[in-house]
């Protein structure tokens, strides 16, 4: 049975009290809700892990690093690995954002990497895909889907798959306010699961927990998640209100 997923991606948002303070008020409110049909997760930057991980019940709200390293370790200043992520008691990391693979270069090989390095390290990894508006008018969301998912995640073991969450984020929607359709996003995921169930059959497809982000609120994340391959949303601006975050929380 795949598993619902709302996961907050703070960016580079909020100093380490605010995060402490942001997490805390999140783990409460899931704490306190009754029968929520979903995970919780909060994205915050690498500066809050430890911290963070002090004030949540990690069974109760799950903790992912942003981004890691595409080396185990040694001279490179100014990163992170992915072991430094799970020491700090963090369960998930987000990779390949697309505002990783525009604004610092990342490729398709360095995430192949990167998603092994997370693999290794325990962490469950929620991988990020999704077109440009351009490739879109081009009508190349396809192209671009499977080639992002195959180059850096086809290589898995169906062991290693079941530690997987896609998130499909069309980039034109990200921060943007234009949220996809909920029957363009749907297309988009099915075809995702499609790509899945080629590669690795349709048990395994149909336990994918494939995510939804750009520009989800409380009020319109309810016709997101009713469509029957959308599992749940990665969060950007409306995780970092606690109330917001928790109204998409409880939109199952
Ligand atoms: P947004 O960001 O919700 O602010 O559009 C989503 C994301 O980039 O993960």
């Amino acid at each position: 049975m795949r598993r619902n997923i709302v996961a907050g991606n703070w960016k580079m948002n909020t100093t380490v009290p605010e995060g402490v303070q942001l997490a805390k008020e999140v783990c409460e409110a899931v704490s306190a809700a009754q029968g929520l049909k979903c995970d919780v997760i909060v994205g915050v930057p690498f500066t809050h892990l430890t911290a963070v991980r002090e004030v949540i019940d990690i069974e109760k709200v799950g903790l992912a690093a942003q981004n890691c390293a595409d080396h185990v370790s040694g001279a490179y200043t100014g990163e992170v690995s992915a072991a430094m992520v799970a020491s700090t008691g963090a369960n998930y990391v987000i990779l390949g954002h697309s505002e990783r693979r525009g604004y610092y270069n990342e490729t398709p090989e360095m995430l192949k990497t990167k998603v092994d390095l997370a693999l290794e390290n325990g962490l469950k990894v929620i991988f990020c895909c999704g077109e440009s508006l351009e490739e879109r008018e081009a009508g190349k969301v396809e192209d671009v889907i499977k080639a992002e998912i195959s180059e850096s995640l086809f290589h898995l073991t169906a062991e290693q798959w079941a530690n997987i969450v896609i998130a499909y984020e069309p980039i034109w929607a990200i921060g943007t306010g234009k949220t996809a359709t909920s029957d363009q996003a749907e297309e988009v995921h099915a075809f995702i699961r499609g790509l899945v169930a080629e590669k690795f059959g349709d048990e395994i497809a149909g336990d994918t927990t494939i995510l939804y982000g750009g520009s989800c609120k409380p009020s319109n994340a309810a016709e997101l998640f009713a469509k029957p391959d959308i599992d749940g949303g990665l969060i950007g601006g409306a995780s970092l209100k606690a109330g917001d975050f928790m109204g998409i929380v409880t939109a199952f």
